[in-house]
């Protein structure tokens, strides 16, 4: 019968990597090594496509992302990146072209940054660990102050106006706040915060006020919080263990990710999903390219690698996933630092090391 045919025959993802620019492609080839790694060993395939998306190809052909390059991705399992940004090309260009276009074009509606301390890791908040530094955004990605409406008059002119809008539909919040409440059901945890500005933005929270308490509704066993941005950044320094899942609008969410970022261990460690629950998802480190650590061997991986380990788990592939995340905790106690040229190792070292760990991970 086909079924049993089918359950013995071992699942193969396509992954399409996007190594980018600076030190991305170093590492994401980590990443590969640990990933290939796991499955060699949970016993699922691996095929991957290299795509040259990035400043390089933008310098040669001033292409970024074309509709075309858009189609090629939705017919792979998820896609890797490592990093976008060039020193030789204008500010926005790529992060528009390359990035947001891949979020907006794709539909990744969601950014999933877990802000996780992990063991062995320092954070700049005194007297927090682990216990405490442990929750989720859920940051929309597709609309807010990023979908680009507004515009300029009379520019460079002293009567210039610049108008840049926040739009947010109601189907673009319901489904992001939907995926908040849904991940909390999934993952055990029992709270989740929505973080707005509901006494100054009384159009846009509004909106998100009123269809977060709905959608709550729909989860009884699930706290429903409210706190404004301002005192969310407060919150996340002073009291982490306040939050479990944190569900916010675009231009919120990238902010307060860069300060949960740092308390979690800094760009070496960060990393998050792009996901579009019902297509192919983008896995990234938070990072940026690090131009000047380009090709030194110095850049630390691990935020690739947990990009990675994200991956895994979003394809359902736990064990696998589960085995990363040891490795990547011990590998940690064998490091100096997470710092870039602080490791006490090399990048192509900490890939293989976590990939040694992989194999023997309990
Ligand atoms: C991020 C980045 C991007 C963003 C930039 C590079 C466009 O800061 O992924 O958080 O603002 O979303
Ligand atoms: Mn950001």
């Amino acid at each position: 019968m086909n079924e049993g045919r089918n359950f013995l025959m071992p699942k193969n993802y396509k992954i399409a990597l996007v190594p980018g620019d600076g030190t991305g492609p170093e590492v994401v080839a980590e990443a590969v090594k640990v990933v290939k790694s796991a499955a060699k060993r949970a016993g699922f395939g691996l095929s991957f496509k290299t795509f040259d998306f990035g400043g390089e190809r933008y310098k040669k052909t001033g292409e970024t992302l074309s509709d075309k390059d858009v189609d090629t991705l939705r017919d792979y399992d998820a896609i890797l990146l490592g990093a976008i940004g060039h020193p030789d090309v204008a500010p926005g260009i790529l992060e528009k072209g390359i990035l947001l276009k891949m979020r907006f074009a794709l539909d990744l509606y969601v950014n999933l940054r877990p802000v996780k301390l992990l063991p062995g890791v320092e954070t700049p908040l005194k007297d927090k660990g682990p216990k405490e530094i442990n929750y989720v955004v859920v940051r929309e990605n597709t609309e807010g102050l990023y979908a680009g409406a507004g515009g300029v008059l009379k520019k460079g002119t002293s009567d210039e106006v610049a108008v840049q809008e926040s739009i947010n539909t109601r189907k673009g919040v319901e489904r992001c706040i939907r995926y908040a409440f849904d991940y909390a059901k999934k993952t055990g945890r029992k709270k989740v915060t929505l973080c707005g500005k509901t006494n100054v933005l009384t159009f846009a929270f509004d909106l998100w006020e009123r269809a977060f308490y709905e959608v709550a509704k729909e989860y009884p066993k699930i706290k429903a919080d409210y706190a404004h941005v301002d005192a969310t950044t407060m919150w996340m320094v002073k009291n982490p263990e306040w939050f479990d899942v944190i569900v916010t609008d675009n231009m919120f969410g990238d902010i307060i990710t860069d300060l949960g970022a740092m308390t979690q261990g800094g760009m070496g460690i960060a990393a998050g999903g792009n996901i579009n629950p019902k297509g192919v998802s983008m896995f990234e480190p938070i990072g940026g390219s690090a131009p000047k650590y380009t090709g030194m061997n110095i850049i630390n991986p691990l935020a690739a690698i947990c990009a990675a380990q994200m991956m895994l788990e979003h394809l359902g592939e736990t064990k696998a996933a589960g085995w990363v995340e040891k490795s990547v905790v011990k590998a940690i106690s064998k490091m100096d630092s997470l710092a870039a040229g602080k490791m006490g190792m090399g990048t192509s070292e900490v890939g293989s090391i976590v990939a040694k760990f992989v194999k023997e991970s309990d």
